[in-house]
């Protein structure tokens, strides 16, 4: 049985990546042109079901650019779930727009359909759904409200990569979607982005604002105010070595997923992250929820326990609405989003990455069992 240390996540990089990581390195092509750039965003593209897909630094710089591209304004309103890692609001600021708290629902995860009437103004431009922790949003019902309020959709992939939403791949459901590759995520390249779509239109303004704003025709000539927002070969090297993987990186963690489950089942206060019946998440970050009273312990507790026991773990996101940058705004509109509020005091992240052990999986579930049995150390 493996002794050390225990993380939340480690990338898996024993196929091709360092071969074609050196490749590039010879090829000389190292900064954002090359061929692991075109392979990348054409095989990236098939995966997701979309025409293009457009490689970026990373997927706080894809939020960004995709506001960018939708021409997102100063006093702009965006509605995003509370529930989601602080970029997705980040990203609605950078454009001087503000971002709106919505709910989510119990049953997903994600921004709830039936909060989103509610919380649109005269200001709403459009929603960023986010699938969080794998699950995909409940996307024909967010997508029905845009389309009768006149607002765009983006969906926020950053977590979902191959995650499946009646039988559509995330990605392909919104306008535009985008995704992470930092390290912890399913397909990594250390650091990385990207974003999907298949509007020829919004392609090119996407493709131009990435690049500089240089006219796609014309070398030098920069019609608008651009960034440089591009991803480099060397890491569409190590990117297209994991997609040459990917359902086997799927596979291993769709059985911890499994396992977790079975290993985890019935212990009274350990909730599992909810699946719709029509939904295929991505398998990420395997999540529970801890009710303090019926496991007779805190969730900090417990996890302060796991870490003693040399288990990393991770509290859930801290609702944004509460946080400083934000909550000053949200409190002046009254958000009120209880169901955010008992997942972010309850949910819990396990270590899960493809080269987890079994015995590495039945050393964390035997932990939880264990200290409930013996009655952890109070509630916090
Ligand atoms: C939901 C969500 N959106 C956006 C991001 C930002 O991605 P990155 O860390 O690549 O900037 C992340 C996290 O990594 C995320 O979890």
């Amino acid at each position: 049985m493996r002794k050390q240390r225990i993380p939340v996540a480690a990338p898996d990089l024993t196929g091709n990546e360092e071969k074609y990581v050196v490749d590039a390195i010879r090829s000389s092509w190292i900064s954002s042109t090359g061929e692991y750039i075109r392979r990348f965003e054409r095989e990236f593209a098939g995966m997701c079901g979309t025409r293009t897909a457009i490689g970026v630094c990373n997927g706080t710089v894809a939020l960004h650019l995709a506001l960018l591209a939708l021409d997102v304004r100063p006093g702009d309103e965006v509605l995003v779930p509370s529930l989601t890692y602080i970029a997705t609001a980040n990203a609605v600021r950078y454009v001087g727009a503000e971002p709106v708290f919505v709910d989510v629902d119990p049953d997903t995860w994600c921004i709830d359909p039936r909060e989103l009437e509610d919380a649109i103004t005269p200001r709403t431009r459009g929603i960023i759904p986010v699938h969080l922790y794998g699950h995909p949003a409940d996307m024909d019902a967010i997508n029905h409200i845009a389309a009768v309020h006149g607002l765009w959709v983006v969906e926020d992939a950053a977590e979902a990569h191959m995650a499946r939403y009646k039988g559509r791949v995330a990605g392909s459901l919104a306008a535009m979607a985008t995704f992470s590759f930092y390290g912890n995520k399913i397909l990594t390249c250390g650091e990385g982005g990207a974003i999907t779509l298949s509007d020829p239109h919004l392609e090119l303004r996407t493709r131009t604002l990435r690049g500089q704003g240089m006219d796609p025709e014309r070398r030098y000539y920069f019609p608008v105010t651009g960034y440089n927002f591009r991803l480099t070969n060397l890491a569409c090297a190590i990117l297209c070595a994991q997609m040459e993987r990917a359902e086997r990186i799927m596979e291993r963690r769709r059985e911890i997923f499994s396992a977790y489950r079975r290993l985890l089942d019935g212990i009274p206060g350990i909730g599992f992250q909810p699946v719709a019946s029509w939904a295929e998440p991505a398998p990420w970050l395997f999540c529970i929820t801890v009710d303090g009273k019926e496991y007779g312990t805190s969730r900090d507790a417990l996890m302060a326990h796991m870490d003693a026991s040399g288990v990393e773990t991770r509290p859930f996101f801290l609702p944004l609405h509460n946080l400083p940058p934000f909550r000053g705004e949200s409190r002046r509109r009254g958000e009120n989003l209880p169901v955010t509020d008992r997942l972010g005091a309850e949910g819990v992240s396990l270590p899960t990455f493809h080269g987890m052990e079994d015995s590495d999986l039945e050393r964390i579930a035997d932990i939880i069992r264990r200290y409930r049995m013996g009655g952890g150390s109070g509630l916090s």
